[in-house]
């Protein structure tokens, strides 16, 4: 038997013996320091001269990045190591000496990392993430199951359409055209008018020809359908849920958040009551005509991009201070300033970026017409006057789908809600109570141009004892990349299949 690196605390002054892989080494006098990685975690093993068999050093002299080993050793612990321990080898034996790691600690390009995926995997960021996804999905688990919603697995076959046709894939079911899944939605409603209260848990697929950071063309998705209930019941559930799955990330995954710098404090700001706007509002507060709290959401972006300005100018002359002064510097103080000129220079990118954006967000929220949906910049934009996550509900009916419920006395909206994350991450759940009446999704059917006949098992549900009821899904991957703090979604699961990538 061996021991896990998660488990160390118990094994604080005794023996231990761990099997993993070289995620670092480097050497000093009669001495290597290795990080191990064994999938629980990362470890420090020092391998001493004096304290390992001569086999054990000379094994440990060969060493080389990714090479899996096996060591035994008494655990220290020790504060400064992120897991909170460390080893002090005395015996070491190779495994498998590796051969020379492509992926080395010097800064790669995304494409060279996307292309060796099944090796990037190992870093430690990407085993933040993907302990993070874990973690969310049993979050998601544990909320649904203990408030008696029962999972239920849609197909990925369909024959028909749910989130409009323009983003199907097509592919060949017995010579028979079929799709793969856009989302289990519909199939969710039948069952929960058989089990009350369900939710979906499967990937769903998209043919959006768009190379963005929040969109894949495979993606996971959660959709709860609860029978009996409204939009109003629909939204507070999501927020219950959404509160739920942040508090356990925070308790949960501090090492994960800690290794890929998460500012929690953004995070912990959901704990607040969830904003709820009206579409029709949300155009007035990005149009400047509506203020949040006394927060114009253009004066704001002006403001920041002022900032972003000084910023660069100050960010300049931080690198000019430490260019100078690095000419006298000795040789741990010039490293030093190296180092710190590197993050400038990131800082630099980041709100030379900003400086570019902000003027077109501003053009592009000014002239927001109340018929639209959002862009992208435009959720940044409206986010930006709220701390919390924001619900914009009752969206004008034609750019919303077809089974989304009429506002009472005004068919030209529909009860619709989209869940847009603070920071520029944008919605991460659409959902809206569903229209029950057969005639009006008859006329919605048609209106969107869908094969009726394909809908006709659906619009049972309309004619034998159809009641009120609603649902929601939330993208996995956004979750993920929201909670973690990423740029990009390529990095929320762990072979991303997305416009112009379907290798490895
Ligand atoms: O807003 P969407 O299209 O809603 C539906 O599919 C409904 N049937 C859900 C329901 O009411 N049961 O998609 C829901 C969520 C989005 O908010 C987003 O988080 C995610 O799915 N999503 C994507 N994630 C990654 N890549 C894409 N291309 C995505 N498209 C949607
Ligand atoms: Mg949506």
């Amino acid at each position: 038997m061996h021991q896990y690196i998660n488990e160390l605390a118990n094994y604080a002054g005794q023996q231990a013996t761990l099997k993993g892989w070289v995620s670092g080494i480097r050497s000093g006098k009669g001495l290597f320091f290795i990080v191990m990685r064994d999938g629980t975690g990362f470890c420090q093993v020092v391998v001493s001269a004096d304290s390992v068999s001569e086999a054990g050093f000379e094994a440990a002299s060969k060493l080389t990045q990714e090479s899996s080993f096996e060591v035994t050793g008494t655990i220290v612990q020790d504060e400064k190591q992120i897991g909170g321990y460390e080893m002090q080898a005395t015996d070491l034996q190779i495994i498998h000496l590796s051969e020379e790691y492509p992926i080395s600690n010097k800064e790669h390009g995304v494409t060279f990392l996307s292309n060796n995926r099944h090796l990037w995997l190992r870093s430690r960021r990407q085993w933040a993430i993907m302990r993070v996804r874990n973690e969310i999905i049993m979050g998601i688990h544990d909320f649904f199951q203990s408030r008696g919603f029962i999972q239920m697995d849609s197909p990925l076959f369909t024959g028909n359409a749910v989130e409009g046709t323009t983003t199907l894939f097509e592919t060949d079911f017995f010579g028979q055209p079929a799709y793969l899944s856009q989302s289990g939605q519909l199939y969710g409603e039948a069952m929960a008018m058989a089990q009350g209260k369900i939710y979906t848990f499967g990937p769903t697929f998209r043919a959006e020809k768009s190379d963005t950071p929040r969109h894949l063309s495979e993606f996971w998705m959660i959709e709860p359908e609860m029978a009996f209930y409204d939009l109003e019941m629909d939204m507070q559930l999501i927020e219950e849920f959404i509160k739920s799955l942040i508090g356990r990330m925070l308790d949960r995954c501090k090492i994960e958040l800690e290794v890929l710098n998460r500012d929690v404090s953004r995070l912990e700001n959901v704990f607040q009551p969830f904003p709820r706007v009206t579409h029709a509002d949300a155009a007035k507060i990005l149009r400047g005509e509506l203020e949040v709290n006394g927060k114009n959401a253009i004066r704001v972006q002006e403001a920041d991009l002022e900032e972003a300005r000084q910023q660069l100018v100050d960010l300049q002359s931080e690198i000019a201070e430490r260019e100078e002064k690095i000419k006298t510097a000795s040789k741990g103080e010039k490293r030093f300033h190296e180092g710190r000129i590197l993050q400038l220079r990131k800082d630099i990118e980041f709100n030379t970026e900003k400086v570019r954006n902000i003027p077109q967000w501003i053009e592009s929220a000014r002239h927001f017409s109340d018929e639209n949906d959002f862009g992208n910049s435009d959720e940044t934009v409206l986010t930006r006057v709220f701390d919390a996550p924001v619900m914009v509900y009752n969206w004008p009916a034609p750019i919303k789908s077809f089974y989304m419920k009429e506002v009472d006395g005004d068919p030209s909206l529909v009860k619709g809600v989209d869940l847009l994350a603070p920071d520029g991450y944008g919605e991460i759940i659409g959902g809206s109570e569903r229209e029950t009446d057969i005639n009006i999704l008859l006329r919605k059917i048609a209106e969107h141009k869908l094969p009726q006949e394909s809908f006709e098992w659906y619009l049972d549900l309309r004619r034998f004892g159809s009641v009120p009821h609603a649902g929601f899904g939330l993208g996995l991957e956004r979750m993920v990349r929201w909670v973690c703090g990423l740029d990009h979604m390529r990095e929320t699961i762990p072979f991303p299949r997305r416009y112009g990538r379907l290798f490895p």
